[in-house]
Parts: structure tokens; sequence; C-alpha cells
């Protein structure tokens, strides 16, 4: 029997308009482009400004245009998966909100987060679906509205995040195109160095959680950036040898874009060159779930058909991990 296998047929994504830039920040809090550029590799970000817009409204856009390029109408997807860790509310899952706002009817829907991998995460489940044979055509979503979680006060945060969308279409295929392999995996020991303090159940919101500021991003730099480091390119690194890909027959790397320094080293280890990845936190930042779709959305057109790719991710959880893939279609 030929084996079926989940390609990504389509790519979408949206950015708000609104750009903040190194300098805006540098009237916030003591910082500057220089430091940002040299630690971080982050020129601007954009961000949802628009109050009582949420995650779903920047989803939508994009799974718009995904849903346009790739000529499907809403009554054909079958199901709709969003990572995201800013999801519209705590209950229901913002995939649901998303599948109402475009007229997704014949479909079920759910959130997963899992970090900075949510994407990616996502993008294995909705394979398997596909692998089922009883699913056709299934949405992934990666969206965030980070500006929500943000404290613009706290220089070691401020700079790294930014608001996005970017959307993949998965449909079966019977040649050896699409998803090839997956290694995902997660320690939640990690979990110290980055999180949420308050909102969950552990801490509710409370007057005091809002005075203290427990309702932003928590995290340590430093230990983040070590095991990001090792992680991804040891993940990146092992499915290269798993497949026998020699660095110079890799056709591009797309790694989660948290910093310019950890996305350098992953391809140093990996042995590739800088025209084999692709980078884009430059211009919007760490967008968390998004960065991986919105990478792909943005070389699209460089793409074709064939083409080998490893995306490669690491989050808060912590998460991490690799998935090789054969591009379906030619972007141009
Ligand atoms: O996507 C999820 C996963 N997240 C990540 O992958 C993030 C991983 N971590 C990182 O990317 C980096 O650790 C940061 C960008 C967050 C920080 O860079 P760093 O090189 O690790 O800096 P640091 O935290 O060691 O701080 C170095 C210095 C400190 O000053 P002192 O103590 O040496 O005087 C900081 O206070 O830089 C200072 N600093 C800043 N200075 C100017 C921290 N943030 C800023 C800032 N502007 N925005």
């Amino acid at each position: 029997m030929t084996k079926i296998r989940a390609a990504i047929t389509g790519v979408g994504g949206y950015l708000p308009d609104y750009v903040l830039t190194n300098y805006d920040l540098s009237q916030l809090v003591d910082t500057s482009d220089e430091w940002i550029m040299t630690r971080i590799g982050i020129k601007t970000r954009h961000i949802e400004k628009t109050k009582g817009k949420g995650t779903s409204d920047i989803a939508v856009p994009a799974i718009k245009e995904l849903l346009e390029k790739t000529n499907t109408t809403p009554e054909e997807i079958d199901f709709l998966l969003c990572a995201t860790v800013t999801p519209d509310h705590q209950f229901p899952a913002t995939a649901n909100i998303i599948s109402d706002k475009m007229g997704i009817k014949n479909a079920f829907s759910y959130d997963l987060n899992a970090g900075c991998s949510g994407f990616l995460y996502a993008l294995e489940t909705a394979n398997r679906f596909i692998e089922s044979g009883q699913y056709k055509k299934v949405i992934v979503v990666g969206a965030e509205k980070m500006s929500s979680i943000v404290d613009y006060t706290d220089r070691s945060t401020c700079p790294i995040f930014g608001d996005g969308a970017g959307a993949v279409l998965l449909e079966p295929v019977e040649e050896e195109l699409g998803i090839i392999d997956s290694m995902l995996q997660s320690d939640g020991a990690g979990r110290i160095h980055l999180h949420q303090k308050a909102g969950g159940s552990v801490m509710p919101a409370s007057e005091e959680s809002v005075k203290n500021r427990l309702h932003f991003i928590y995290q340590e730099g430093q230990p983040v950036f070590k095991a990001a480091v090792a992680n991804m390119a040891d993940t990146s690194v092992k499915m290269m040898e798993k497949h026998n890909i020699a660095s110079d027959e890799l056709d591009w790397l797309v790694p989660h874009q948290a910093n310019m320094r950890i996305i350098e080293a992953t391809a140093r280890r990996m042995g590739i060159k800088r025209e084999q990845v692709m980078i884009n936190i430059q211009r919007y930042g760490n967008t968390t779930a998004a960065t991986l779709p919105l990478c792909l959305w943005d070389y699209e057109k460089q793409l074709k058909k064939g083409d080998k790719l490893i995306l490669s991710t690491f989050g808060a959880g912590f998460t991490w991990g690799s998935i090789y893939l054969k591009w379906a279609y030619d972007g141009a």
C-alpha cells in the first residue's frame, strides 16, 4: 500500500501594521539599537495596537490569504489546529474562535501550547491526522499577540517579542514529498527559567498579581540561551545524520527566530552556510509559535518542489525538536 504523507500545499501570513523600532524601545527602557542588534539581532517588530483585538484577529488574515492562494473554501477544511501561548481567552480555544470568524463549519479545532515549539508540535500532530487517511485538508496556524504579555518596563524581555501569524494548509500526498520525519522532545524541568507566573490555576489573577507584574513573560535569558543553542543544534544535526543529508545537500534550515546568535550557532553546528538559512528575525522579532510559518511565508517564492528543509525549534517548557520535510510545490 502507498504511504500517505502530509505535505504543506500553501502558506499565508499576517503582521499587524504598527512597527515598534529599537529607537521606540530606547524611549521606554534603558536600551539601545546597538545592544539589541549585537545581543539579539532584531531591528523592528510588529505590534497589534487596536484595543479589543486578540490573537484570533491576527490569525484570520493569515488564513484568509492561505485559502485564497490555495483556492480552498472554508467548508472544505476538516481540522484546524492553532499553536499559541497567547490565546484570546483561557477558554474556549482560539482555534474555535478563528473557525467561527472564518466560516470554517465542517471542521473540529483546538489549541496546542508548546511555547515557541508550538508550530512544530502542531505540524507533527496534523501530520498524523492526515496519515490516518481520515482528514484531507488541515490548517495549522501559529499565531501570537506577544505584546499582550510583554512587560514594556523590563529591558531584558521587551526587545525580543513581536506579534504575527503564519498558517499552512496540509494535504495528503502519495509521492515522497511532505513530512518525512520528526523528532520532538520536552523537559518540564526547564519551566523555572521561562514562564508566566500568574493567570493560571496556580496563581489566579488578583490585585496583588497585577501589582507585582506577574502576568508578563518571566525569562532568565542565559539558561534559556544555553539550552536553546545545545538542543536546536543537537536535534538538527541528529536529523541530518539519520537521513544522510550532507551539509551542502540541505536546501533550507528553518530555525525558530529567538536570537540571531542561536540561529548562527545552530547553522555552524550543521556545517551550513547562511544562504541556506531562513532568517527574518531582524524585521519581526520572536513571534513565538508564528516564527516558522512566517519564515516559510517570506521565503515561499524561493522554494522549489523537492527542496529538503529542516525545521528546528526551542521554547518554553522546555520544548524542542526538528522536522525534516521535502517541499511539495514550486513557490514561484
Ligand atoms: O523563544 C523562546 C526561547 N527564548 C530564547 O531563546 C531567549 C534566549 N536568551 C537570549 O536570547 C539572551 O539571553 C537575551 C537576549 C535574553 C539576553 O542576552 P544576554 O547576552 O544573555 O544578556 P544578559 O542577560 O547576560 O545581560 C548582559 C547585560 C546585563 O548587564 P550587566 O549585569 O552585565 O551589567 C543586563 O542587565 O546586558 C544587560 N541588558 C541590557 N542592556 C541593554 C539586558 N537587557 C538589556 C537591554 N539593553 N535590552
